[in-house]
């Protein structure tokens, strides 16, 4: 599973891509503007940090297709690398996917609220969708049972797109797309940290610190001293 970062904090990505094995960022306009960068050198000077291989998802503004379109081609235009353009799957998205995939665009459906648009947005040409687990969960709808079904959807039509897993509230929905298949999830910073960070995990290291400490004095650790 691909484990994305879902933020535009420089300082946050580079300290969770030196911990974890970290395969890419997502990004979107409310998350690029808590930043209050201008856009564009931000999403480059990401790139520049996470390097050529590692995969930036971009968002686009417009609701209109010409402009969405006119919008990827100037993103994909000014960053370098593995960049893919995340278009929500309204109806002038999904037109504009058509035609961005035709012009040979990586993409990302976004703002996936239900299984259909995620195979609409397939068809289109999208490389991955994004369902917003914990919004559909505000609809009293299983949000991670949303991303099982995509995942069923893809395989019954034995369609290559990716379900990027998106909008999590807790270290539980993550969980659980993940064992409804989810190919890749995004993620903040916190909810990344949470992933790993546990107290009894924590509690062992310094119990196992301790008791060697105890038997081979307290300058012991590393062993090879
Ligand atoms: O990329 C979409 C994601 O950032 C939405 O998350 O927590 O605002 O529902 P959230």
């Amino acid at each position: 599973m691909e484990i994305l970062i879902d933020s535009a904090n420089i300082k946050e990505i580079i300290r969770l891509i030196d911990l974890y094995p970290i395969d890419g960022v997502t990004t979107n306009p409310t998350i690029i503007a808590k930043e209050k960068e201008t856009f564009l050198p931000l999403v480059q000077e990401i790139k520049r940090h996470i390097g050529y291989e590692k995969t930036l998802h971009v968002q686009t503004l417009s609701t209109e297709a010409n402009d969405i379109v006119n919008e990827a081609l100037h993103l994909t235009d000014q960053l370098d690398g593995n960049v893919y353009v995340k278009i929500p799957v309204i109806p002038e998205g999904i037109k504009a996917m058509k035609t961005l995939h035709q012009d040979g665009v990586k993409l990302t459906a976004t703002a996936v609220i239900t299984p259909l648009q995620a195979l609409m947005a397939a068809k289109a040409g999208a490389d991955y969708v994004a369902p917003y687990v914990n919004r559909v969960s505000n609809l009293s709808v299983d949000g991670t049972k949303v991303v099982g079904e995509i995942v069923n959807l893809f395989n019954i039509y034995q369609i290559s797109t990716k379900v990027l897993g998106a909008s999590f509230k807790n270290v539980d929905q993550i969980k659980q797309v993940a064992l409804n298949g989810s190919h890749a999830i995004t993620a903040s910073p916190d909810m990344i940290d949470a992933i790993q960070e546990h107290l009894l995990t924590e509690w062992s290291v310094n119990q196992f610190s301790s008791d060697w400490k105890k038997a081979f004095g307290e300058d012991a650790v590393p062993f090879f001293k």
